[in-house]
């Protein structure tokens, strides 16, 4: 859905960037490599390209210096205030989200950081579903996500975070939508894409789709 995390994130949007710098004990792990990462998306990246959660902009910036047309769908508006401060003014940040956006043209990439979790499966499923009809072939998906190899992996890592007294980040990890490799890697396929994924922490793994 597009609003459920509006007010986490428009409460969230003043300290977060000191949260990608690794400030928050809970979310270290989180964000480590967190430039690699935003680096990656950017270096698999081709041509216009459309970008959902932008939040304080981060990646936005990197996709601008290394010469892309980019377009950014943000649902919060506090995120959206502090990415318009932090990017050029003619670049566009509109609201919206996921599965419910506007783009004025032709788009080459799509991608995101961070951020897919939001949706359920199957609301990752209709997502990607509805870019495959967007892309040409060779377009691509390019997300960077906290995502888990199996259900196990997933299970020992909510107890680790208990175990650390890390309630905040067990609370995110139990209560928003981290998905499995083998669910997010049937709902690339069958939609039409093929997909590579690559770790970069405990967490996150960056997923370059391909259209057929
Ligand atoms: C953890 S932040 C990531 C921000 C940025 N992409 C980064 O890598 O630093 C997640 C962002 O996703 C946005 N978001 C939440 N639900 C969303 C949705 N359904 N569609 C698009 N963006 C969403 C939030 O408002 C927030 O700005």
């Amino acid at each position: 859905m597009g609003t459920e995390f509006n007010q986490l994130f428009d409460e969230w949007a003043h300290t977060y960037d000191s949260f990608v710098a690794g400030e928050d004990d809970e979310y270290k792990e989180v964000f480590s490599n967190y430039e690699a990462i935003l680096n990656d998306v950017v270096a698999k990246s081709t041509g216009t390209v459309l970008e959902f959660g932008v939040g304080t902009g981060n990646l936005t910036n990197k996709l601008l210096e290394a010469g892309h047309r980019v377009y950014g769908i943000e649902p919060s508006k506090e995120m959206r205030a502090i990415a318009k401060q932090k990017l050029p003014k003619h670049v566009s940040v509109s609201e919206g989200d996921f599965l419910d956006f506007h783009v004025p043209e032709q788009v080459d990439t799509i991608v995101s950081t961070y951020a897919f979790h939001h949706l359920v499966d199957e609301e990752k499923n209709t997502a990607v579903e509805k870019y495959g009809q967007m892309l040409r072939k060779g377009g691509k998906i390019v997300f960077a996500d906290t995502i888990f190899i199996n259900q196990e992996a997933f299970d020992k890592t909510v107890e680790e975070a208990i175990a650390k007294g890390y309630h905040n980040l067990a609370k995110d990890l139990q209560s928003e939508y981290y998905t499995r490799i083998p669910i997010m890697e049937a709902i690339f396929t069958n939609n039409g894409f093929t997909v590579n994924f690559t770790r970069y922490n405990h967490f996150v793994w960056v997923m370059e789709a391909v259209k057929n």
